[in-house]
């Protein structure tokens, strides 16, 4: 294997937090396939079918909040730092809002000084979430954001993930630190959480039972497959001329709700009917839902040449075979909490 071209002129290494989870370790196992050295600094064990060449990756056991361990981890040979530590997903911000927004802040905040005292590149994980559910589709990076009022808890992970992304900015002014912001918009595949609509409809289809529907099931969105998202997010790390931007990360393919459950049925090859459920009853005020979320990608498209290529049909099958081979997944208990009642 060629070696492969450092990411900055600092290192070679690699940290990623938050890499044993669902987007991070896919982006773990590309690392670990070019033949870098990475670091995984995560509170979780790392997936059973986690594939990487021995010796690889290191996997840290810990807190992203911890200065004294992140500073450990991120020395003068870590080239690059993938930020992806986050408490992710709805059940989580209307559990634990103080921990969403804690990690997201001061999570960031640790990851930047010590990105800056290496003199590493820094990618940033954010979300389509920061922009609400501003009506004017599709959504520029430079699009407003229009969330609703405080005491709905959902705007949460938003505002926390904005506020990163404030830090980010307000951080490379003060001190040159060098970092890029990634706004992801509905990734998912293998390995997702079954708490998000692809991977809990195909976890409830294969264990047979009905697929659930929120609102009729008119809200859109544009699904990802973490493959592309995974390219992307290589593509930003290899280059020089994406510093201090934002970038949105998604497919431009919309489809409404009850399509993608659909999708999935035919994917999993079963047609039985949804259950309709309404978010007002199921989440109560604390939640509110975001009717369109569309990206504009022609920021990454011009500066990188990116667009996500794997069609729904496509990431839908691959994702399913990959779940029928994967006991561990859909054998999990998709409601079960931790000591705390926190969402595993
Ligand atoms: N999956 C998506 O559709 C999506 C969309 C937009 C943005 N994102 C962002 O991408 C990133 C990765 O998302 P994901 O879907 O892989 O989520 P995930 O929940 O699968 O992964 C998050 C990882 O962060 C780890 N983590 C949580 N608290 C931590 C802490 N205090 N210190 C260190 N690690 C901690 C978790 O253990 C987990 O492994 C997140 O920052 C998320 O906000 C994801």
């Amino acid at each position: 294997m060629n070696t492969p071209i450092p990411f900055s002129r600092h290192g070679e290494h690699v940290l990623v937090t938050g890499g044993h989870g669902f987007i991070g370790s896919h982006l773990v196992e590309a690392l670990a396939a070019e033949g870098r050295r990475v670091t995984v600094l995560d509170p979780a064990d790392p997936p059973p079918d986690l594939v990487v060449p021995a010796g690889a990756v290191r996997h840290v056991r810990g807190d992203v909040r911890d200065t004294t361990l992140v500073r450990k981890e991120i020395t003068a040979t870590t080239g690059l730092i993938v930020h992806f530590s986050s408490l992710v997903g709805v059940d989580q911000y209307l559990y634990d809002p103080l921990d969403v927004i804690d990690i997201a802040v001061g999570g960031t905040r640790a990851v930047l000084d010590a990105a800056r005292d290496a003199g590493a590149k820094l990618l940033l994980a954010s979300t389509s979430e920061v922009y609400g559910r501003n009506p004017d589709t599709p959504w520029a990076e430079d699009s407003a954001r229009v969330l609703g009022p405080t005491t709905a808890d959902r705007w949460s992970y938003s505002t926390s993930k904005a506020t990163a992304e404030h830090m980010t900015f307000a951080h490379a002014r003060r001190y040159g630190t060098r970092a890029t912001v990634l706004r992801y918009f509905n990734v998912y595949g293998p390995r997702q959480r079954p708490a998000y609509v692809v991977s809990n409809t195909v976890h409830r289809l294969l264990r047979g039972v009905p697929a659930l529907l929120y609102d009729r099931g008119d809200q859109t969105r544009c699904f990802t497959y973490v493959r592309d998202a995974v390219e992307a997010t290589l593509a930003v790390a290899s280059s020089s001329r994406v510093d201090g931007v934002v970038l949105n990360v998604g497919s431009e393919r919309e489809i409404t709700m009850a399509e993608i459950v659909r999708a999935v049925g035919d994917a999993v090859g079963c047609r039985s009917d949804p259950v309709l459920l309404d978010t007002g009853s199921a989440f109560g005020s604390v939640y509110e839902d975001i009717p369109r979320r569309v990206p504009d990608t022609s920021r990454i498209a011009g500066l990188l040449g990116w667009r996500a290529t794997t069609s729904v049909e496509q990431g839908l099958r691959e994702t399913v075979a990959w779940a029928r081979a994967n006991e561990w997944w859909t054998g999990q208990d998709p409601d079960e909490r931790d000591e705390r009642g926190a969402a595993r």
